[in-house]
């Protein structure tokens, strides 16, 4: 029970993990992000002095005119790349992301694996724990190649930290390159009446942050929530998005290739009539994000357990098959016209 507990503590802290530093806006006097870019071991300390502000520091990632950042200097004619800034790897993240925040949230920074954990590692994570020194370092995870070679780029999409082994279905499936499964089984917020058949309020703060009153709630426009916008992150620190229906799972599938169109959108008038029409006949709601108006997770699944929802049309889906409000196929339909 307290590995369980730990996890769910460990996910909830990544998914509000806050951003330590941001893109550069503007131009910032002799502070330029050339200028920064290439003296990446002053940035703390400029930082610090309150000479630069968070905004200032360049993002080298996915880019190809950053790579100084990292290593000494860009790529020399006929491809051969200069050595890393330092070996020290930790160090080299560390000049521009605080490495006590990260260690906040992704631990084990600097610890050795014990050795059950060494058999469980894949030979890649196994070669960075090497190049590591035998400790953990920021390159277990992250893989940086990913990042740092042009027809690598369209990975962004599918997998915006690079991490290594990735892009994951669960986040989970990255830990479990080291952490037995078996010890970590998974919280599921989706558990939310007891075995005595009693509504687990508590779990409804896991996405809500006041017990939606289920007899007064008519619809989502009723009930608050645990993020201000992009709902989606309820839900992606356990079930990381790409883009599915009409796609396919990455991992679950073993096609890394696969995509399809990105359904975290506005819907265009059209389909949002057809939407307004299927709600209308079949009794079911297909909530759209209040602040935006865009589809979001919950639009297609339904995140309650069997129950929760007072209203019929709302408990729609829940524990059904993937937790659609709609059929696999019929779905689809909702929103096209095929
Ligand atoms: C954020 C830091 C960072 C940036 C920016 C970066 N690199 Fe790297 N790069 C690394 C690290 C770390 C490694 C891995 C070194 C190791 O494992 O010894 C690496 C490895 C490489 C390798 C070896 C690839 C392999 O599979 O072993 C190449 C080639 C490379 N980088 C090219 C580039 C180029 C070109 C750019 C700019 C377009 C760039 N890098 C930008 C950090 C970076
Ligand atoms: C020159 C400064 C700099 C260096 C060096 C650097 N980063 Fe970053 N990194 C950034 C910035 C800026 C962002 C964007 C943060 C944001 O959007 O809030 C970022 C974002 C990230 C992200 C999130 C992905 C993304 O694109 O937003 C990861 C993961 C990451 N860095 C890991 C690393 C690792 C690992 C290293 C060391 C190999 C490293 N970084 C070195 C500046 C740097
Ligand atoms: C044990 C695996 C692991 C290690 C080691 C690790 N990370 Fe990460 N990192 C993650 C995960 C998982 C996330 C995604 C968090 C999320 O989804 O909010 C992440 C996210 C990040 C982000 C993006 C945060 C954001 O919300 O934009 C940055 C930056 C980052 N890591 C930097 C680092 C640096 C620097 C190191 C080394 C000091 C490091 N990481 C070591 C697993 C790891
Ligand atoms: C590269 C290997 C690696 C990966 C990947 C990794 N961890 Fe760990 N983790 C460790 C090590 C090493 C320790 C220290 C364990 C020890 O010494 O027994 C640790 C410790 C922990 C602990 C402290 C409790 C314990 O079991 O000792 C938690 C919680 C944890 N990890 C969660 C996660 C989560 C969540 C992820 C995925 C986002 C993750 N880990 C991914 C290597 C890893
Ligand atoms: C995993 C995240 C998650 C958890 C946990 C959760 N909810 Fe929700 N809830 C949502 C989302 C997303 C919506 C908006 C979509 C919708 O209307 O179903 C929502 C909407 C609702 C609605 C309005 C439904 C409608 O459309 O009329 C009620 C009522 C509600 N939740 C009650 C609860 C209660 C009670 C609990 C705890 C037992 C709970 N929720 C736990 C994510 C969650
Ligand atoms: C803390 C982790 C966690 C969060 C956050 C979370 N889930 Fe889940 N989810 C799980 C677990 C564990 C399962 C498997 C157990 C189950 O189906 O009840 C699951 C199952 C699912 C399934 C069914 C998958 C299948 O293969 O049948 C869907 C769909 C789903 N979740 C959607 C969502 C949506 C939408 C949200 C956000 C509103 C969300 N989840 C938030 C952990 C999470
Ligand atoms: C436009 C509708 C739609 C939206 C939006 C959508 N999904 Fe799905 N999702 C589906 C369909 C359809 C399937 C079933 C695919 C299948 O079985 O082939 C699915 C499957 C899943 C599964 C099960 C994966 C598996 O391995 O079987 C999870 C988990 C899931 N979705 C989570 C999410 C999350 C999280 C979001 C938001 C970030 C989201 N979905 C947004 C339609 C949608
Ligand atoms: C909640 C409504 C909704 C559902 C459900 C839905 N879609 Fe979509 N779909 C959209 C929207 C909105 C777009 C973007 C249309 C645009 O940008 O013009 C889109 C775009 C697409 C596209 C890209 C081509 C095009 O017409 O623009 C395909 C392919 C697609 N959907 C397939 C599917 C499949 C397959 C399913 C069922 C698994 C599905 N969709 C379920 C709303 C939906």
């Amino acid at each position: 029970m307290v590995k369980v507990r730990l996890l769910a503590a460990a996910l909830i802290g990544l998914a509000g993990f806050t951003h330590s530093v941001a893109v550069a806006a503007s131009d910032g006097g002799p502070y330029t992000a050339e200028a920064l870019l290439e003296n990446p071991d002053k940035i703390l300390s400029l930082l610090a002095e309150g000479v630069i502000e968070f905004e200032q520091v360049p993002n080298p990632h996915w880019r190809t005119d950053a790579c100084n950042a990292c290593h000494m200097g860009a790529a020399a004619a006929g491809g051969k790349m200069p050595p890393l800034r330092t070996e020290d790897i930790d160090g080299l993240c560390g000049n521009c992301h605080d490495p006590s925040m990260v260690a906040e949230y992704i631990h084990a920074v600097g610890m050795e694996p014990p050795d059950e954990f060494l058999d469980r590692m894949p030979d890649d994570f196994l070669a960075a724990l090497e190049r590591g020194g035998q400790v953990i370092t920021c390159i277990m995870c992250h893989d940086l190649p990913l990042q740092c070679e042009e027809k690598r780029f369209p990975q962004q999409e599918i997998n915006p930290f690079f991490f290594r082994g990735g892009p994951y279905t669960e986040r989970t499936d990255l830990c479990f390159n080291c952490h037995d499964p078996e010890d970590y089984e998974r919280y599921n917020p989706h558990d939310q009446v007891t075995d005595e058949g009693e509504l687990d309020t508590e779990q409804c703060f896991f996405c809500h942050n006041t017990t939606p009153n289920r007899t007064v709630v008519r619809s989502i426009d009723d009930v608050s929530f645990n993020v201000a916008e992009e709902l989606e992150k309820l839900c992606t620190g356990c079930h990381p998005y790409q883009p599915h229906p009409g796609g396919s799972w990455f991992s679950s599938t073993g096609n890394r290739e696969g995509g399809g169109p990105n359904h975290l959108k506005v819907p265009p008038e059209k389909i949002r009539r057809r939407m307004e029409k299927m709600v209308r006949e079949t009794g079911a709601v297909m909530p759209l994000e209040p602040e935006t108006g865009r589809i979001f997770c919950a639009t297609c699944h339904n995140p309650h357990e069997r129950g929760v929802q007072y209203y019929p049309r709302a408990d729609v889906g829940a524990d059904g098959y993937k937790r659609l409000r709609r059929g696999k196929f019929e779905i689809c339909m909702a929103c096209h016209d095929l």
